[in-house]
C-alpha cells in the first residue's frame, strides 16, 4: 500500500542498501584498488539517482498528499527538516563527486570526500533512526 511510512521505510531500507555500497567501495580504497572502488561508486550513484528519482515521482505527481500528515504534526516536521539539512546537500555533491573521481582532481575529490561523508552519516542518522516508518498516533 502506498502509504507515507511505507515510503519511509522503502526509503530506509534503500538508504542501508546503497550504504553498504559506500562502504564496500571504501574498502575497496584502502586496499588500493581505485578502479573497483570507482565502479562501485558508480552503482552506488544510479542507484541513489534512481531511488530519488522514485520518490520524487511518488510525492510530486501521484501522491502529494502523502506526507501531509508530517507537515501538521511540528515534531516531525522538524525532524524531516532537520534530515533534509543533509540529505539535500549530500544529493547535490554526489555528481561532483563522480565527475572529480573520474577525472581524477584527487585533491577536490578527497575534499569533498571529506564534506560529503559527514553529509551521508547525517543523512543515514537523521533518516534511519528520526523518521518514522510506522503509523503515527495522534
Ligand atoms: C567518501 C569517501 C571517498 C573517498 C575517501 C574517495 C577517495 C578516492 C580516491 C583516493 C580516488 C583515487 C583518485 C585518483 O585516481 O587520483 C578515488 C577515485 C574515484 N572515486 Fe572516490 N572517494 C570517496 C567517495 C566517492 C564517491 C561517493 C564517489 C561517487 C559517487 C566516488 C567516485 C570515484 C570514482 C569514479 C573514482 C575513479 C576510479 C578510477 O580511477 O577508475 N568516490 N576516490
Amino acid at each position: 500500500m502506498l502509504t507515507g511510512p511505507n515510503v519511509i521505510l522503502a526509503l530506509k531500507v534503500a538508504v542501508g542498501a546503497v550504504t553498504v555500497l559506500l562502504l564496500l567501495s571504501l574498502l575497496a580504497l584502502a586496499r588500493g584498488n581505485y578502479r573497483l572502488h570507482g565502479r562501485i561508486n558508480l552503482a552506488f550513484f544510479t542507484l541513489t539517482l534512481l531511488a530519488l528519482l522514485g520518490f520524487e515521482v511518488i510525492v510530486r505527481m501521484l501522491r502529494p498528499d502523502i506526507f501531509d500528515y508530517i507537515m501538521a504534526n511540528p515534531e516531525l516536521k522538524q525532524a524531516l527538516n532537520i534530515h533534509l539539512c543533509f540529505a539535500v546537500p549530500s544529493a547535490v555533491l554526489m555528481p561532483a563527486m563522480l565527475y572529480t573521481g573520474l577525472t581524477h582532481r584527487r585533491t577536490i575529490h578527497l575534499t569533498l570526500a571529506a564534506i560529503f561523508s559527514s553529509l551521508w552519516l547525517g543523512t543515514f542518522v537523521t533518516g534511519i533512526f528520526f523518521l518514522p516508518h510506522t503509523e503515527v498516533l495522534r
